[in-house]
């Protein structure tokens, strides 16, 4: 596989990537950069649940790869001064798992369930009753002896967080509290990120070069961060260190994203609608076997960026590339379908 600067989500094999992640995590409000509405919102539920010393009710993010549902979860965590304890949809294997993450929590502590929509159904049930009522219904035995016990749970919030509210069962979605989306960054938003983190990375980057990754970062934090690094490096052994415009351009050149912040990736997908099929609309099937990437790398990692900036769209017959895609790739869209726009 290719290494993929740009599409890829958080690399949990790389020690370094995951250092690189905890340094620049914000830890407040106030260095959270940008998603204003949910900063509100939030805020107000923090203060609220504070004022009656309550636990807030569960949380559900949800949103495109690296723009910040895990650091907003301990953002949450630290403005409630509370506890927090993390977990992923497929690490709760069993429903036994889950029962005895929820019976050692404490007043007032916040599980973060990651990759929510891939908890399994049965231990999806035993979290209804748990987010609802805080209580927890266990069998003991099997057969006609079986008998069901119900345990009192502490008063916990649940913080989801998923990639695809989509894929998650309504009953699920029904019991959180609060629903928010993470939206894509401004460019200036994304500019003050690449600003903040160069000042934590001792990094040296001139405000033309901030501005020249921030187009190029796919309005996302994360891309922002690792371009950020990869920038350096190259600064490091092709300058003296400091990342100027023309550093950035020529780093960026070897890394082979353009200037909307494309990778060779993204060009095969909408070159691959274009070429075979004529502009689309084509399903993502076939797309998946004709580009050789995987169904859920395409829904997750390149087509929301792609939807954000014009160049594709999802229709209900499939997905079809933009008359900007076209010309982003310097081809000429065919005259029939053009008078259809
Ligand atoms: N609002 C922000 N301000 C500054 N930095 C941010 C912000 N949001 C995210 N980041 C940076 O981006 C990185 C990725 O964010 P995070 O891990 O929270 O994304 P995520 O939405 O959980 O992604 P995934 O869906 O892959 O789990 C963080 O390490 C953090 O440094
Ligand atoms: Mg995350």
């Amino acid at each position: 596989m290719i290494d993929r600067i740009v599409t890829t989500g958080a690399d949990s094999e790389d020690p370094q990537e995951i250092e690189l992640e905890v340094t620049l995590r914000p830890q407040d409000f106030a260095s959270y950069i940008g998603q204003d509405r949910l900063k509100q919102n939030l805020r107000l539920a923090i203060d609220a649940a504070k004022k009656r010393s309550e636990p807030m009710d569960h949380v559900l993010l949800y949103g495109p790869p690296g723009l910040g549902k895990t650091t907003m979860a301990s953002v949450i965590a630290h403005e409630m001064g509370a506890q927090i304890r993390i977990t992923s949809g497929p690490a709760i294997e069993r429903a036994g798992d889950l029962a005895s993450l929820l019976t050692n929590l404490q007043d007032g502590d916040i599980l973060f369930i990651d990759e929510i929509h891939r908890l399994n159904r049965t231990v999806e049930e035993v979290l209804y009753s748990a987010m609802e009522d805080f209580k927890l219904d266990i069998m003991l035995g099997k057969g006609p002896s079986a008998r069901s016990l119900r345990l009192d749970l502490p008063k916990f919030t649940i913080i989801g967080a998923t990639t695809r509210a989509g894929a998650l069962a309504g009953p699920l979605r029904d019991r959180f509290g609060h629903i928010h989306r993470l939206e894509f960054y401004t460019p200036e938003q994304v500019e003050q990120i690449i600003s903040r983190a160069a000042g934590i990375l001792n990094v040296k980057i001139d405000s033309l070069a901030a501005k020249e990754l921030a187009t190029r970062a796919r309005l996302t934090p994360r891309i922002a961060n690792r371009l950020l690094k990869r920038v350096r490096d190259y600064a490091d052994v092709n300058g003296d260190g400091i990342i100027d415009a023309s550093i950035s351009k020529s780093a960026l050149q070897l890394l082979e994203i353009d200037h909307l912040g494309l990778d060779p990736a993204d060009r095969i997908l909408l070159h691959a609608i274009i070429d075979s099929y004529n502009g689309g609309p084509v399903g993502v099937e076939t797309l998946a076997a004709l580009t050789a990437e995987e169904r859920s790398t395409i829904e997750d990692f390149i087509e929301p960026y792609l939807m954000q900036i014009g160049l594709l769209e999802r229709t209900p017959r499939g997905r079809k590339v933009t008359h900007k895609a076209y010309v982003h790739l310097g081809k000429t869209m065919p005259a029939a379908q053009d008078s259809l726009l």
